[in-house]
């Protein structure tokens, strides 16, 4: 339901921008963090995605993150993130991510705003330098300068980077219509963006499994697989 309709919306689009969550790659083989399978239902957030768990612990902290380098390491764009590359050939297209997997860069998007940063960027803990690491599993975890490396990703109680945030509403103000592609909506400030959308007056269109908190205020809130419908919706 809503297909025709959102093909119609984004058709006349000049500009689309996306939020894209972990549902996107779910079909890519890369587990989301909430509902069945999600990955908060086997591991605690505050026990490895926060500042003081990596002060407590940074093994543990790393083992996770290679086991996610492993999964990430082997995984593809499927159709979803192929279908948004694509788009841009016709049209201008912001993605603006939650996922730290690349996938999208992968499938070819050009303009990839990494909301959470990125599973394959490091960063020393002390002197702040940071770098690209293809690694699996990461060789070693000190920096040249003797800090300890973590991964260049935000963590929960994090702020994210002011530019990425600007670079963020920037999107929003400057798009026709806004995807909201596989996110629970439900992590600040990212969900917020879809509000921020609505509040100036932007098509908003949903693709999710599931319900969400913002179901009932989008435009179009259309349930199935990513991989299913972006294809569907987005033609040429
Ligand atoms: P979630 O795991 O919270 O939500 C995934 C969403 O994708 C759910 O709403 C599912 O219904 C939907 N979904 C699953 N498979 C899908 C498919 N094939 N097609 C379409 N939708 C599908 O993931 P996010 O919303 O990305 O942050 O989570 C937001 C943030 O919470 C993450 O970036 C991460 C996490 O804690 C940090 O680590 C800072």
């Amino acid at each position: 339901m809503g297909i025709v309709e959102a093909r119609e919306i984004i058709k006349g689009a000049k500009t689309i921008s996306v939020l894209t969550g972990a549902g996107i790659s779910a079909e890519s083989g890369i587990p989301t963090f909430r509902g069945a399978g999600g990955l908060w239902g086997k591991y605690r957030p505050e026990e490895l995605a926060t500042p003081s768990a990596f002060a407590r612990d940074p093994e543990l902290v790393w083992r996770w993150y290679n086991w996610r380098r492993g999964i990430i390491v082997k995984a593809n764009p499927n159709p979803g993130h192929i279908a948004l590359a694509r788009a841009e050939v016709s049209r201008e297209v912001i993605i603006i991510t939650q996922n730290i997997d690349g996938l999208h860069q992968k499938a070819g998007s050009k303009r990839v705003i990494e909301f959470h940063g990125s599973i394959w960027r490091v960063r020393c803990i002390e002197c702040g330098c940071e770098t690209e690491n293809m690694e699996v599993p990461l060789k070693k975890i000190e920096c040249e300068c003797g800090g300890l490396l973590r991964p260049a990703v935000v963590w929960f109680g994090e702020p994210i980077p002011d530019q990425v945030l600007q670079a963020s509403f920037e999107a929003i103000g400057e798009c026709d219509v806004l995807l909201v592609v596989g996110t629970s909506a439900v992590v600040q400030p990212a969900a917020s963006l879809a509000m921020l959308a609505l509040d100036m007056l932007k098509k908003v269109i949903e693709v999710n499994l599931e319900a969400t908190p913002i179901s009932n205020v989008v435009d179009i809130s259309i349930r199935g697989k990513a991989g299913e419908v972006l294809p569907q919706i987005i033609c040429g």
